[in-house]
């Protein structure tokens, strides 16, 4: 097998692209990477990393001081401010990142988008669509762990867009040079957090060197 290094210098022409490249996300990234991983090790992992970039993505929340009572004294401590953040899942590998998310923010709100590639064209068709209702003053984090050709997180946040949310993001596990420059192209307004940037895409649209199929591993469909 060919070696191939990872941590593109094409991350220059991104600067809405944050790489976490936290010790801890490289090592369970690389766990995740090896095809002898299992299912449960693989899914628990991805947990354990997409906490790290909800910290990461959730950076820039709002707070507003309330007044609380310690044991000791009065003071004024921050809180989160506004409405609830809304984390919206691109099925199916996307609910693997949101499992780890809801546990660093559990009083999120929850979306869907059903998103499948056509394996002949690669372009993304939407079978499922469901958000809250009630997005404008939310920010809205898109959740999908591979950006590979970036067509279903462009569609995505494409459709996200017409319901006119406070900000957005776009959260993944790993992106590739093809995939951040489509996505940039579309949407230069939204930031991407991803934990690493792989080399290349390859013919059939899988990011190398990658991890393989995010949503097989991740519930075992093969
Ligand atoms: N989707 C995946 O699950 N893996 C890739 O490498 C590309 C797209």
């Amino acid at each position: 097998m060919p070696w191939i290094l990872v941590g593109s210098p094409f991350i220059m022409e991104f600067p809405n692209c944050t790489v976490v490249d936290h010790p801890l996300v490289k090592h369970k990234l690389t766990l995740m990477r090896k095809a002898e991983t299992s299912t449960a090790s693989f899914r628990r992992l991805l947990s354990e990393i997409s906490m790290l970039l909800a910290y990461e993505a959730t950076r820039d929340m709002k707070l507003a001081n309330v007044e609380i009572d310690t044991p000791l004294a009065h003071m004024a401590a921050p809180m989160l401010e506004g409405k609830k953040v809304v984390l919206v899942a691109i099925l199916r590998a996307g609910l693997g990142i949101l499992d780890g998310m809801l546990q660093l923010i559990p009083s999120a709100r929850v979306g869907h988008v059903g998103l499948y590639r056509d394996h002949k064209t690669l372009e993304s068709i939407e079978y499922f669509y469901k958000v809250p209702q009630d997005l404008a003053d939310r920010a809205v984090i898109v959740c999908d762990p591979m950006l590979a050709t970036g067509n279903s997180a462009v569609a995505a946040v494409e459709r996200l867009k017409h319901s006119g949310p406070a900000s957005l993001k776009f959260v993944c596990l790993l992106a590739c040079p093809e995939g951040l420059a489509n996505f940039h192209r579309h949407h230069p307004d939204v930031p991407i957090v991803t934990a690493a940037v792989d080399s290349h895409l390859n013919e059939m649209g899988y990011i190398v060197p990658g991890l393989g199929d995010a949503g097989d591993r991740l519930f075992g469909t093969r």
